[in-house]
């Protein structure tokens, strides 16, 4: 059964609650997504490796140490490019892949309409990114497309989970962690996490 994080940290909170009150106007629930996504990431790459590097400091020379794995960001289209930069942020030298998915409204079934990655996914760490794990249909199919890529070491990245999601991923990728600021209470009957923050995608762009 793959590990499920739930950051639960009080700046994080903070941030998610701005992110989910309805009167949060466009440009400040885009940033705080982002400021989130850039937290977050501090939890994600807590068991990364890392090489020693020989540095001169201004006093004397000193070994740190750099990580030693190549990240790569897959932001699932369009919700997840709001978490990406918080995030690049962090890993400036991570590349970035791009899964194009949406809901079908009626079934709720994912419909892929773009793929792109760089080769690293196939010896780097992969970061899935998806503010919302609801069905997780979506989060499902982007892990299968990465793995029939050669993905071997896949995490998912989220905002908002809820159990009937996070049970799903669990069973069809158990190798794969899941990162997520909060878990909310179940999926109402048109599929939104309740209470969740609504629509984000039309939150993120306006779209609504
Ligand atoms: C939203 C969200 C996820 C998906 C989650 O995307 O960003 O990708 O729904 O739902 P699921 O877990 O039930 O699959 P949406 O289909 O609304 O597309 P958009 O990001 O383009 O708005
Ligand atoms: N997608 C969203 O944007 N919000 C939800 O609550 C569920 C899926």
């Amino acid at each position: 059964m793959s590990k499920v994080v739930i950051l639960n940290h009080p700046l994080i909170n903070h941030k998610m609650a701005k992110i989910r009150d309805k009167r949060t106007g466009t440009k400040e629930f885009r940033e705080s997504v982002s400021e989130v996504g850039g937290l977050i990431t501090y939890e994600i790459t807590r068991d990364f490796t890392t090489r020693p590097i020989i540095v001169e400091t201004p006093i004397c020379e000193t070994t740190a140490y750099e990580l030693d794995k190549h990240v790569v960001i897959v932001p699932i289209l369009r919700a997840g490019l709001g978490m990406v930069e918080g995030i690049h942020n962090m890993i400036p030298t991570a590349k970035i892949g791009h899964i194009g998915l949406y809901r079908d409204e009626e079934t709720l079934e994912p419909q892929v309409y773009y793929q792109k990655f760089p080769k690293d996914i196939i010896d780097g760490v992969v970061l899935v990114v998806d503010p919302m794990l609801a069905t997780a249909g979506s989060a499902c199919k982007a892990i299968e497309i990465l793995k029939a890529h050669g993905a071997t070491d896949i995490r998912y990245v989220g905002l908002v989970g809820c159990p009937e999601g996070v049970s799903r991923l669990q069973k069809e990728h158990p190798d794969v962690p899941i990162y997520l600021a909060a878990m909310d209470s179940h999926l109402n009957e048109v599929g939104y996490i309740v209470p969740g923050l609504g629509d984000c995608g039309d939150r993120l762009f306006g779209t609504k």
